[in-house]
């Protein structure tokens, strides 16, 4: 049944400029603003349909009409490890991959199997904000060493995190390519942050939910367990084919773990608590990794194009300032220019005033900023614009 769906070898890219109304499908997305005229641009998922590959998998799926307890098939362990092989040389042996419905339930699944009371983690804002709240609060505690920024990208500011370190720190957990930053963090810098976490004792728990989303054609990803091969029994790698192929609302996500005795641990802390993954998003990840490879490709230029225009247009808005993106959907803007108006308390509220509506920066650890998610039509992008130019312009001069 799985090989009988055809993929092609390109995709019309009008099928990411027709815009698809989202009312009546309780999107958390778009119902934040129910009855509202605020474009929603926030949480990381796309107003675009899904591969049709995917869809015909569903819907093949769906005629059956049973939905039993499900294992994942060793078919979807050889889809996704060829998808590794290919894109990133990276070789992965079926028994490492462990499934699971949502990589921040891998978060959590890695603060609880491998932490003991008292542990310290680091996490180096900004970041994703489940990252501030995946580890159990009375157990253990967040130590925060900022990235800092080196040109115009974001990297680790690896002497401020060896300072940081104590004989508590026990896991550092770290995403590339990165949320909300967009960098992609290449093999010296992983390389580098893998010699702390080792002179420490530290596991990597390394989300790369993103890998597959690489905007910017002159950067690679590089799984940070590949990156690091003298240290990839102590990583443990979070991906998903949800971002990438718009999937998300299915729950499906995989960890890597190529130490036994670690893999043992994270499955233990699953027992009774971690539902298994539902059969439907088992049969939309293989589809992902088996046939979605073009209509990433035409997603990506799509995507490019998309981030070229906020490009062009950010640079007249004055006070706000884009940040050099490599990887992700998700612009991140210094606002801190415009925040310093009289007129504005808060510049995300200031936006959705204006008929806007970004994630706030202050939600990954960076106020003044806004995330705008751009992965929407290129028609919502370009009225979502304007709306921020317009905003920008209502305000009299400080
Ligand atoms: C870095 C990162 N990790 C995890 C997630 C969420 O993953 P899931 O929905 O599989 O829990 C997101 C969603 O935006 C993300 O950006």
């Amino acid at each position: 049944m799985k090989d009988t769906i055809s993929a092609g070898d390109s995709v019309d890219s009008s099928i990411f400029s027709t815009v698809h109304s989202r009312s009546n499908t309780d999107s958390l997305k778009w119902d934040r603003y129910l009855g509202q005229d605020v474009i929603p641009m926030w949480v990381a998922d796309m107003d675009f349909q899904v591969a049709e590959p995917i869809q015909k998998a569903l819907e093949e799926r769906l005629a059956h009409s049973i939905y039993g307890y499900t294992v994942a098939p060793d078919s979807l362990r050889e889809a996704v490890i060829s998808h590794l092989q290919q894109e990133y040389q990276w070789q992965v042996q079926p028994e490492w991959l462990v499934f699971l419905p949502g990589v921040v339930t891998g978060l959590a699944l890695s603060c609880r199997a491998y932490c003991s009371d008292n542990a310290e983690i680091m996490v180096n804002p900004p970041i994703y904000h489940h990252f501030y709240d995946s580890h159990e609060n009375k157990r253990q505690q967040l130590v925060k060493v900022p990235l800092h920024k080196q040109g115009h990208r974001w990297t680790y500011d690896i002497a401020a995190m060896a300072k940081a370190c104590t004989p508590s720190m026990q896991m550092l957990m770290m995403c590339t390519p990165h949320n909300p930053t967009g960098t992609v963090f290449q093999e010296d810098e992983l390389q580098a942050v893998a010699a702390l976490c080792k002179a420490n004792n530290m596991l990597m728990i390394s989300d790369e939910i993103h890998c597959d989303l690489v905007i910017d054609r002159s950067v690679q990803h590089v799984p940070t367990a590949k990156a690091c091969p003298d240290y990839a029994d102590r990583i443990v790698t979070l991906m998903s084919g949800s971002k990438t192929w718009n999937i998300a609302g299915l729950n499906t996500s995989f960890a890597i773990i190529s130490d036994e005795s670690l893999r043992r641990q994270f499955m233990d802390a699953q027992q009774s608590l971690i539902p298994p993954v539902p059969p439907l998003a088992l049969v939309a990840t293989e589809a992902a990794y088996r046939h979605g490879g073009p209509w990433r490709k035409s997603l990506l230029d799509y995507l490019a194009g998309n981030f070229a225009r906020i490009e062009e247009m950010l640079d007249s808005i004055a006070g706000v300032k884009l940040e050099k993106l490599e990887a992700t959907y998700l612009a991140w803007i210094d606002a801190s220019e415009l925040s310093q108006h009289p007129d504005i308390e808060n510049v995300q509220t200031f936006f959705e005033q204006h008929g806007v509506g970004f994630s706030s920066g202050e939600q990954f650890g960076q106020p003044n900023y806004i995330r705008m998610n751009f992965a929407c039509p290129r028609d919502t992008l370009d009225k979502a614009l304007a709306r921020m130019q317009l905003a920008v312009d209502s305000l009299g001069s400080a």
